[in-house]
């Protein structure tokens, strides 16, 4: 079940008025370039950015989500035609479909149990070719990230479709790999409507990334810190991985 940050439509229209400027979208064209993916899947696709990008570069691109107001704003952008969507999880790919699976905007954080990620990934050796790989980030828990998510420091406001939004995170609780928060959201002036939606996010170090990731047959053959492809290191924002599919 996605939040409802993802699945309510008018939320989902936020999405890309808050993620502008995304170095992750090089990053993994740059990928999928240097492996010569011809068969590429985006899970948690969400608004498609990374997928329509992608289109571009590989002969054929799926986007899979779950949340139908994702997927909505997806089909809605230019260069949607030249994508596969999937209203889904990866539990819903073909066997040995892909040469390269990825996931981005810290999909791999909603995956909240370890039964969850465990399955997940699972379901995607299932899905990448033997040789294939899967390639992810994930907030570094060292970083703390959370402790940005306060109502001074989020609070940001966009106009959509000539209506005022102003947004703002609030952390509801701290677990020893999970962190739940609320998001705010107020639209309009007179009236405002304030909507809420709330969120758990995990976040696994880099040990238990490769020791999970072993389990599903998955060997890690790169780890960087940041979208510049620097090392990783204990102070870096982000883990991203690259693991092949034994
Ligand atoms: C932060 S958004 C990232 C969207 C997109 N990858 C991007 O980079 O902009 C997280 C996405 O994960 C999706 N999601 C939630 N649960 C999921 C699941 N079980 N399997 C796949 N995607 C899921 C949500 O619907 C949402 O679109």
């Amino acid at each position: 079940m996605p939040d409802e940050l993802y699945a309510d439509p008018r939320l989902a229209a936020l999405y890309d008025a808050w993620n502008g400027g995304r170095w992750d979208v090089e990053y993994y064209l740059g990928l999928a370039r240097v492996l010569e993916a011809r068969r590429v899947v985006d899970v948690g696709c969400g608004t498609g950015t990374l997928a329509i990008e992608l289109a571009g570069h590989a002969d054929h691109v799926t986007g899979v989500d779950p949340a139908a107001g994702m997927l909505h704003a997806a089909r809605a952008k230019p260069g949607a035609n030249g994508v596969s969507w999937v209203r889904g999880t990866a539990a819903d790919l073909p066997e040995g479909g892909f040469d390269l699976a990825v996931m981005t905007g810290h999909v791999a954080q909603v995956f909240v149990t370890e039964e969850q990620w465990a399955a997940t990934l699972g379901q995607l050796a299932g899905a990448v070719a033997a040789g294939g790989v899967l390639a992810f980030e994930t907030r570094n828990p060292a970083a703390q990230a959370w402790r940005d998510w306060t109502p001074e420091g989020s609070r940001s406001e966009v106009v959509i479709a000539g209506q005022r939004v102003e947004s703002w995170h609030e952390v509801t609780e701290v677990g020893d790999d999970t962190v739940s928060f609320t998001t705010h959201h107020l639209f309009g002036t007179d009236p405002v409507e304030h909507v809420e939606s709330r969120s758990t996010l995990a976040f696994r170090d880099l040990p238990t990334l490769e020791r999970t990731l072993e389990a599903a047959g998955f060997s890690v053959e790169t780890v960087h810190g940041d979208w510049d492809g620097s090392p990783f290191t204990d102070a870096s924002p982000e883990i991203i991985v690259g693991a092949r599919r034994g």
